[in-house]
């Protein structure tokens, strides 16, 4: 069980439950330096606690729903109980809705995108600021309206209820992401479910960057700003274990095929005729990724226990340190406004994003991102690129790292203002060479990255600390 007090928010002890906290990784100036990873946005590392409990258990693991075993019963109501606690964690209406457990935010939207069996005419209202796994999926049913975003790529809710009350009643969803991964915005979504609500559409929130930051409430189904469908991924909340969510009313899975068959998702097969089993199973084909679910709910249990409003505060103070403290640096052009999670993107003049990227890795030991984070519209947007036929086909022809692109530093409860001190150090430094680190550096076409010129690329491999 937890060592923890019931709704406490500790850093330090926070962060001393992070696996692989204290790593050092080579660099090419130091031996090796401790590893800062602001990379949380694309996945946070597991915790500790949660290591130990998937040991406990993995000695009873078995496989679920059709064994006749102990392990298997057990294996089996532990796996049903995980579907509870996902649902529970983000108080979803348990009488109304169902809790699928899939790979990730990408399989839950995709499954939604196919489980919805939109005809033609019927209209998805999305926006400009999606990453592409709460875009495309859409894209195949023809008919998307995407609501835009002010400068600063804030969405403009006037435009999501002028889209709203034109194509009404057409519109059978609104789809968007409770946090941007490129500016850390976030969206009101009980206002969005509200106003999607008044001309008779659903809400799906993608909280694939919600997740780590803010409790979540979808709140009973009478209610008119209840969230109708949820979807996130373990991965991005402390458990990279392959398994992910979705949430939503058990009336739309009950309709039509699921669009995986096989085992599992039957009552009854005739050599005729097929009789689906009930929920979750019939969405959820196949042999399930039990320790996956375990992970994940273990991860929820624990976060429980901690105090999210003061997890969030911890993360909006380092958030508003590191945006004042970038914001400083000469050259400096930084994307978006606050209210936003700790997600924080950035260009320097004079130095390219991707190079940037790997002088942080190679000189400082430093984890970020670099180029577009899957949402290559709104960063075209927030750069102000113009999108003409003539670019788009010169730009297919250059590797992802030499496009445009952006600096991202995204933060989680475990960080620190003194890695974000190190990051500064760094980044002066590298302004202060005057592009001598640009000289020192050559693309790698086979790497996809810059690499220094003088030496090897790092080697690989896990180093024992
Ligand atoms: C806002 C948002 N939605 C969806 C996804 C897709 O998540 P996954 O890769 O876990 O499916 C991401 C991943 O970065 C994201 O940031």
């Amino acid at each position: 069980m937890f060592l923890i007090k019931d709704k406490e928010f500790e850093p330090a002890r926070f962060r001393r439950d992070i696996v692989g906290i204290k790593h050092k990784v080579p660099t090419l100036r130091k031996k090796r330096l401790q590893y800062i990873n602001f990379d949380n946005a694309a996945s946070t590392p597991a915790l500790h606690p949660v290591l130990h409990e998937i040991n406990d258990f993995l000695g009873w693991y078995s496989g679920v729903h059709r064994g006749t075993g102990y392990k298997s019963l057990l294996s089996s109501q532990v796996y049903d109980n995980c579907h509870e606690i996902a649902g529970k964690f983000v108080k979803a209406d348990m009488d109304n809705d169902t809790v699928i457990m899939l790979k990730n935010t990408t399989e839950a939207i995709n499954k939604l995108s196919y489980r919805l069996a939109l005809t033609t005419g019927d209209i998805v209202i999305s926006t400009v600021m999606e990453h592409h796994s709460n875009d495309l999926p859409w894209r195949r049913h023809k008919r998307v309206e995407y609501a835009g975003v002010n400068q600063q790529g804030q969405l403009n809710l006037l435009d999501v209820e002028a889209k709203l009350r034109h194509n009404y009643p057409k519109v059978k969803l609104l789809t968007v992401c409770g946090a941007s991964n490129v500016t850390g915005h976030l969206n009101p979504i009980h206002d969005l479910a509200e106003m999607a609500h008044e001309y008779q559409a659903k809400i799906l929130v993608d909280a694939a960057q919600l997740i780590p930051h803010q409790p979540i409430d979808m709140k009973p189904a009478a209610n008119p700003r209840h969230i109708d469908y949820l979807a996130f991924s373990g991965h991005k909340l402390y458990a990279p274990f392959g398994s992910g969510v979705l949430i939503g009313p058990k009336s739309t899975f009950l309709k039509g095929a699921p669009e995986y068959t096989g085992g599992g998702t039957v009552s009854m097969v005739t050599s005729k005729d097929i009789y689906w089993g009930g929920l979750p199973d019939r969405e959820e084909a196949g042999s399930p990724n039990v320790i996956g679910a375990f992970a994940l709910a273990q991860t929820i249990k624990y976060l429980q226990k901690l105090d999210m409003q003061k997890l969030a505060q911890y993360e909006d103070d380092l958030t508003h340190y590191a945006w004042n403290e970038i914001l400083k640096l000469p050259g400096v052009k930084m994307y978006g406004a606050f209210p936003r999670v700790g997600v924080i993107t950035f260009n320097l003049a004079g130095i390219g994003h991707s190079l940037l990227g790997s002088i942080l890795c190679y000189e400082s030991g430093i984890g970020v991102r670099t180029g577009c984070f899957c949402a290559q519209p709104y960063v075209r947007k927030l750069l102000e690129i113009d999108e003409n036929q003539e670019k788009v086909s010169a730009y297919l022809e250059q590797n992802p790292a030499q496009l445009p692109g952006m600096v991202r530093i995204s933060l989680a409860a475990y960080n620190t203002k003194s890695e974000i001190d190190r990051l500064m150090n760094s980044l002066k430094t590298i302004i202060a060479s005057k592009g001598q680190y640009k000289r020192n550096y050559r693309f790698s076409e086979s790497h996809g990255h810059y690499v220094p010129k003088c030496s090897q690329p790092l080697k690989l491999q896990p180093v024992h600390n």
